[in-house]
């Protein structure tokens, strides 16, 4: 099958690697022109160093390249996702199925990924996300993921298109429970890094990790997601990954901040886009809309945005007033 992967960073190269994998015929469009002849002549992509491309992946600058492609997936970070999915729009055919693997909520909108392109294609958007560093994936490190749509035969069908023996792709009829747990899995994983950075434990990161994930859903439940799908691929595992690795940048962004560099310095330290710190913005405004409780994510608001110090705020969340763990559970 024709496919196109708009987007040349770490996750979409090693998603065009994986369809190349496949058998499929693969065009990656690049934003950055000027990489073009590395990526073509010496098969090498400085987003994802370490990696050949495959002799038969294509490159292409041009948004014509998506013409006659039967998947199309968009691997933007979410700064620019509409943008990009607004120029590409007019060379997508009738036919195509269309994929957002973007991690993030839009500033200003709080709009999940798949909605986000959805409006600028005027098209159903299929969610692929789950616990899959580029770096492993591009590897062919054994991997599992998720497909999720409304619409069943979509979701099988870029489960096909995916799916091989190091790469599992489960169907999931959640895209707003998926997209939420990759977006806000990125707030946690910066505040992980946070604790590490601080001199923290094993303890605490456990402790953080299962109560953002329950702050996660709540927000979640409130905007009609599945509550199963938070302790699913897309919930607890991208969790998981994301804040014990140090292939995940929002840790790593994290723990520079933990230890005393403010998050513009770390960020750039950084290197690559660390969609934490814009979730983190969205994530809080859109807790305050809906009402909901969310400790954690606004912790991260206030370091983040407000120049709050992080020990102080830290502090704050340890020292919030008595509660019982689940707000269901009940005494009988
Ligand atoms: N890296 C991973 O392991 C991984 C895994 C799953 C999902 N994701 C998600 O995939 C998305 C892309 O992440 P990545 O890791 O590939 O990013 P990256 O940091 O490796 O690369 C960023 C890319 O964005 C491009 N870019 C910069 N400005 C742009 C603009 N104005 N318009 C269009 N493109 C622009 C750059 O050319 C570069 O190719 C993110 O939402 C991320 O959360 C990443």
């Amino acid at each position: 099958m024709k496919a196109a992967v708009v987007g040349s960073g770490a996750w979409g190269t090693a998603l065009a690697i994986q369809l190349c994998k496949n058998g499929h015929d693969v065009t990656m469009w690049t934003f950055e022109k000027e990489l073009i002849p590395q990526m073509e002549n010496e098969r090498l992509n400085i987003r994802l160093s370490g990696v050949k491309l495959p002799p038969e992946l294509k490159i292409s600058g041009d948004y014509a390249c998506i013409q006659g492609c039967k998947l199309v997936v968009m691997a933007s970070p979410s700064f620019p996702a509409r943008t990009v999915a607004k120029a590409a729009a007019p060379y997508i055919d009738d036919d195509a199925v269309l994929v957002s693997v973007t991690k993030g909520l839009e500033d200003g909108s709080f709009k999940r990924m798949s909605e986000v392109v959805a409006e600028a294609t005027g098209r159903d958007v299929v969610v692929l996300t789950g616990p899959s560093h580029a770096e492993e994936v591009a590897l062919g490190v054994p991997t599992g993921c998720l497909a999720a749509s409304e619409q069943k035969e979509l979701a099988e069908f870029v489960q096909d298109a995916f799916m091989s023996d190091t790469f599992r792709v489960y169907t999931s009829p959640d895209p707003v429970g998926a997209e939420l747990g990759a977006a806000l899995k990125n707030v946690i994983a910066l505040c992980a890094g946070i604790t590490d950075g601080l001199g923290c434990g094993d303890n605490t990161k456990a402790m953080l990790m299962t109560r953002g994930l329950t702050e996660t859903a709540r927000l979640g439940l409130s905007l009609g997601a599945k509550k199963e799908t938070f302790t699913g691929l897309s919930g607890i595992g991208d969790l998981i990954v994301t804040c014990t690795s140090m292939h995940s940048r929002n840790r790593r962004a994290g723990i520079l901040i933990g230890q005393g560099k403010d998050p513009q310095t770390a960020m750039q330290e950084v290197g690559a886009v660390v969609e934490g710190y814009y979730a983190a913005k969205a994530a809080y405004e859109l807790g305050k809309r809906q009402g909901i409780d969310m400790p954690i994510t606004a912790a991260a608001y206030k370091v983040l945005y407000e120049g709050a110090d992080v020990k102080t705020a830290f502090s704050g969340l340890m020292n919030r007033g008595r509660k019982a763990e689940s707000e269901d559970a009940g005494w009988l």
